[in-house]
């Protein structure tokens, strides 16, 4: 492995006519990982050839996996983790429906050293606003946390630093990344960028709060561009904007929608996915900034500035009207600091979004539930024989009131003590984790077409990001704070990472019909790390491909199939 800085790269591989891999120029490791480009419903084969000095796998978050849950690439719990030096093929068909994903690490925090990348499924029909040309990609637009150091260190310390009695703030990144680059001082004079700017000191020093990607976005006047928008981070919620110009919202991961109200600051949390359309006008204006910004509001509105510690929160990219682009002198929407509180967390609401017809349902099922899953989303420390660790996690019943925790129910807790030798015998899979910290909770979904109803109740101040593999689930109801009213959504969008904002209520709802077993997390990496997942078993005498002890081994170079490796 040739991990000299905490990035993970990937390339694709390319053999001699003897089969031997060609090592590749530094130029062509890609960091973030290569943009793939997939037909609905096509047959996906990545061989993945692992050289990093650690185990990886790879998750493909949007894709849902119909009867391949074997490669959904959750360590453990579909799949074993990949050795260094080992090779494993991921196989899949796409969705039928095009969308916007990604694609990374499921192994411990990777992820957040750079192992991640775009799948994209294409585009098929061409209407008002939605060009086959945003297929190729010119227009994708990935935010992501940038820390200074290994995600393992960063992991092990906020573990450590948890005493009793004291949740630790996760790790705040250091900066932010645009399209896997950012660095250079927003500000006119070049001079005052710092010399080294991996320093934390100079940033400090400077009090430099915004840093520039090197992209620029080059449109023409009267035209319609869609971009897509996808939020890799480990732990912050980003606002994503260009400076006059309004947004029509399209795409909520993989799911066609139409808005009625244009917006102006689109918020994406960690794991989320948006198509936006940006009309350009006539404007003599030919130099624009693209935004993406966040504060600590939008995290943790009660901290102390100190406490939240994010360095730089603001990266900026230069939307031209130009074939010699120059440095905007546009102005953001909102002036000043931006202030998660009062802006629209949810774009939930019917009058902003609402799903249009594109062979998937318009409607969620109707309920009531045949189950209902109560989670809650809290952060506790647990003393477990003279360690402490910080675990996450209440179930509530109906009522509201703190359930005890049975056989039947867990949630987003700490209970590894619920893995036996016979359910692993029961279900067919491997529920077992390696991580010490991460919880095993695990709910059986046994009837077809059964219409399931989850609660995530969040007792925290500080907002989630909550994924579920294998489903794009339907946001029925919402509740942004306390106090605050329960919105129920008469016309539902359906998405599979939704944000439960600062004690919040989100009420989701899916219905049985992929086989599998799919990981349900916040993707805030800190927060899955140390036990705020749980696991649903669903149908499981049809979970039949599971090959839980042996990884299958390729060595193919099929045609068909992409090779990439870790680097
Ligand atoms: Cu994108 Cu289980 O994650
Ligand atoms: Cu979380």
């Amino acid at each position: 492995c040739n991990r000299a800085w905490n990035v993970v790269a990937v390339y694709p591989t390319s053999f001699d006519k003897n089969g031997k891999e060609l090592i590749p120029l530094p130029k062509d490791v890609a960091f973030p990982a290569p943009t793939l480009i997939v037909e609905p419903e096509q047959v996906v084969r990545v061989l993945i050839r692992n050289r990093l000095d650690e185990p990886t796998t790879i998750h493909w978050h949007g894709l849902l996996m119909e009867k391949t849950g074997y490669s959904d690439g959750v360590p453990t719990i579909t799949q074993c983790p990949i050795q260094n030096n080992s090779n494993f093929l991921y196989e899949f068909k796409a969705n039928k429906i095009p969308g916007t994903h990604w694609y990374h690490s499921h192994y411990k925090p990777q992820r957040v050293d750079g192992l991640y990348g775009y799948i994209i499924i294409k585009e098929t029909i061409e209407q008002e606003g939605i060009d086959l040309n945003g297929n190729k990609c010119p227009y994708c637009v990935l935010v992501s946390d940038w820390y200074h150091l290994p995600a393992q260190e960063l992991l092990d310390k906020y573990r450590c630093d948890a005493q009793i009695g004291a949740v630790t703030p996760e790790p705040v990144p250091h900066s932010v990344l645009l399209n896997g680059i950012g660095g250079g001082y927003c500000g006119t004079n070049n001079a005052t960028k710092p010399a080294n700017s991996c320093n934390d000191k100079d940033y400090d020093k400077k009090n430099i709060t915004c840093v520039l990607s090197n992209e620029v976005y080059k449109f023409q006047r009267n035209k319609k561009y869609r971009l897509r928008i996808l939020n890799s981070g480990a732990l912050v919620l980003y606002y994503f904007s260009i400076d006059d110009h309004d947004l029509d919202v399209i795409e909520v991961e993989g799911m066609r929608v139409k808005s009625n109200k244009k917006i102006k600051l689109l918020p994406l949390h960690a794991g989320q996915r948006y198509s936006v359309i940006a009309t350009t006008s006539n404007t003599k204006t030919d130099n624009f900034w693209m935004r993406l910004q966040t504060s600590k509001e939008c995290i943790r509105p009660n901290t102390s500035a100190e406490e939240w510690g994010m360095l730089v929160e603001e990266i900026r990219a230069i939307v031209s009207y130009s074939i010699t682009p120059g440095t905007p002198t546009t102005s953001p929407w909102i002036l000043g600091k931006l202030n998660c509180t009062d802006l629209d967390y949810s774009l939930l609401s019917p009058d902003k979004l609402y799903l249009i017809n594109y062979d998937t349902p318009l409607k969620p099922p109707s309920g009531p539930a045949n189950k209902e899953f109560n989670f809650g989303i809290y952060m506790e420390i647990y003393d477990e024989k003279n360690k402490s660790y910080l675990t996450v996690g209440e179930i509530y019943d109906t009522a509201g009131n703190r359930k005890i925790y049975d056989d039947n129910i867990f949630g987003f807790t700490n209970n590894s003590i619920q893995y036996t030798i016979d359910n692993y015998n029961k279900y067919g899979s491997r529920i077992y984790n390696v991580y010490k910290y991460q919880n095993l909770n695990f709910y059986v979904l046994d009837k077809e077409r059964d219409v399931i109803d989850v609660t995530l109740k969040s007792s925290d101040n500080i907002s989630h990001p909550i994924h579920l593999h294998g489903h794009f689930f339907w946001v029925m109801e919402y509740t942004r704070g306390p106090g605050e009213p329960n919105e129920i959504y008469e016309k539902p969008i359906q998405r599979d990472t939704v944000t439960v904002p600062p004690k919040g209520i989100v009420k989701i709802r899916f219905q049985v019909d992929n086989p599998g077993v799919w990981a349900c997390h916040c993707h805030i990496e800190w927060h899955v790390e140390v036990g705020m997942m749980a696991q649903f078993v669903e149908l499981p005498a049809k979970v039949t491909k599971l090959s839980p002890l042996n990884n299958k081994i390729y060595v193919d170079k099929g045609k068909n199939t992409v090779n990439l490796t870790t680097w």
